[in-house]
């Protein structure tokens, strides 16, 4: 068994080299996660960049094991999902951004300002219907998805991203409502196995260069 301290560095990764070591782990040591790095992780991941700052993301994290068991039974049996420590799912609520349109202005910008601003917002989006908004909500929250896993990456911490779940299911257990849009479930921990090493095209065959 690998001890933590042998894959936890004490300094903070360069970012090629969290993207080097990253693989997807599916067995993670058995300890809680330390509080302070879970949030640091979620507090790097929020500064992803988002279209217009609308900043649809959202994440529930779950630790514990009763919970993280009925999202294993939603998720297929997928055992990773309570080998972690913590799991966090990311999805997008564009909804709660219309709703609470003025915290996306900064205060300092005048309540006249914020006001006309919001209201912007509102009549920006209200035009799309709210599947349609939240699969244009999707597409930022998948950003922080992988700002996600390279934040924790570089923490010296593991995961793995998930798609394999029941949505409907999974928005029942977390009481979540139902136009919220998944980017993916991401068990986290520290490695207890070495992943597979990775196995990707070459650069010349995904890229056209003009
Ligand atoms: C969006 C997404 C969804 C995934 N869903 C699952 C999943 O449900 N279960 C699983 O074991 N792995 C899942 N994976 C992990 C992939 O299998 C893995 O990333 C891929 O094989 C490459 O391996 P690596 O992550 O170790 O580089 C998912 C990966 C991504 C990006």
């Amino acid at each position: 068994m690998t001890t933590s301290t042998e894959v936890r560095p004490t300094t903070t990764l360069p970012v090629a080299e969290a993207i080097q070591t990253r693989r997807s782990i599916r067995k993670f040591v058995q300890e809680p996660m330390n509080q302070d790095d879970l949030r640091e992780i979620l507090r790097l991941a929020s500064l992803a960049p988002t279209a217009n700052n609308v900043q649809p993301t959202r994440f529930a994290v779950i630790q514990s094991k009763d919970l993280q068991q009925k999202l294993q039974d939603v998720s297929y049996n997928q055992s990773q999902v309570t080998s972690a420590p913590a799991v966090i799912v990311v999805y997008s609520d564009m909804e709660d951004v219309l709703a609470n349109a003025e915290q996306n202005f900064p205060a300092s910008m005048g309540e006249e300002q914020v006001k006309t601003r919001a209201e912007g917002l509102r009549a920006q989006f209200g035009a799309q219907d709210v599947a349609q908004r939240g699969q244009w909500a999707l597409t930022q929250a998948n950003i922080a998805f992988g700002f996600l896993m390279l934040a924790a990456r570089g923490k010296g911490y593991d995961t793995v991203p998930m798609l394999g779940f029941q949505p409907d299911k999974v928005k029942e257990l977390l009481g979540l409502p139902e136009h919220v849009q998944f980017a993916g479930l991401l068990p986290i921990g520290k490695r207890d196995e070495e992943g597979f090493p990775h196995h990707r095209h070459n650069v010349d065959r995904i890229t056209t260069f003009y």
